[in-house]
């Protein structure tokens, strides 16, 4: 285990087993409607879990990314801007939202409500973990891998000033790392 991480909440096996029920609950909602996804991974978060997640899909589907920032260090700021935006037009399409956390949801309703004003007809949301207590404005995911408690998380894409992002698990971050 890495010396900065307290505690291991979610192992790369938990990851592993969650990601191929949740691809297949996915896989199953796109081919009943008959529809090819257009994925669309957060950055730089969701890239591991978006790589787990569409490997296991049989289906059609095109991918891209997104990179929107509402996080400095952490705590919450607030406001979502648009880093890097997707290149593919989402007119008319089923959208896919790949992304890592949910804590105050605020990240999500945007990007939500960008997908439909730019005309998509469908907008999904899968999240690896989902931080309810956090919650600050109304939103929820379609699909969560793992609800977790209000700690500050790294691992599996999810970083503390841009480290950790490799750590093959989910782990809670020792206080003394940011204080
Ligand atoms: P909101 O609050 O908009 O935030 O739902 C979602 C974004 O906040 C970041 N976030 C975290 N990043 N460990 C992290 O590394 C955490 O525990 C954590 N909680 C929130 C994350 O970037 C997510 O996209
Ligand atoms: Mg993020």
């Amino acid at each position: 285990m890495n010396k900065d991480v307290k505690e291991i909440i979610v192992t790369e096996n938990d990851i592993d087993e969650r990601c191929r029920e949740l691809a297949s609950e996915i896989e199953a909602y796109y081919s009943e409607k008959a529809e090819e996804p257009l994925v669309i991974g957060l950055l730089k978060g969701s890239v591991p879990f978006m790589a787990e997640l569409i490997k296991r899909f049989s289906i059609p589907m095109e991918i891209d990314f997104m990179s929107v920032s509402s996080y400095s260090g952490t705590a919450s700021t607030g406001d979502v801007k648009i880093d890097k935006d997707s290149d593919i037009s989402c007119r008319g399409r089923s959208i896919l939202i790949v992304e890592d956390i949910i804590d105050t949801g605020r990240t999500l309703k945007q990007v939500v409500q960008l997908f439909y004003d730019r005309g998509a007809k469908d907008v999904k949301i899968v999240a690896l973990l989902d931080k309810k207590e956090g919650r600050v404005v109304e939103i929820e995911a379609d699909y969560v891998g793992f609800d977790i408690p209000n700690a500050f998380v790294v691992g599996f894409g999810l970083d503390y000033n841009q480290k950790y992002r490799n750590l093959p698990y989910i782990g809670i971050l020792k206080e003394e790392v940011y204080s």
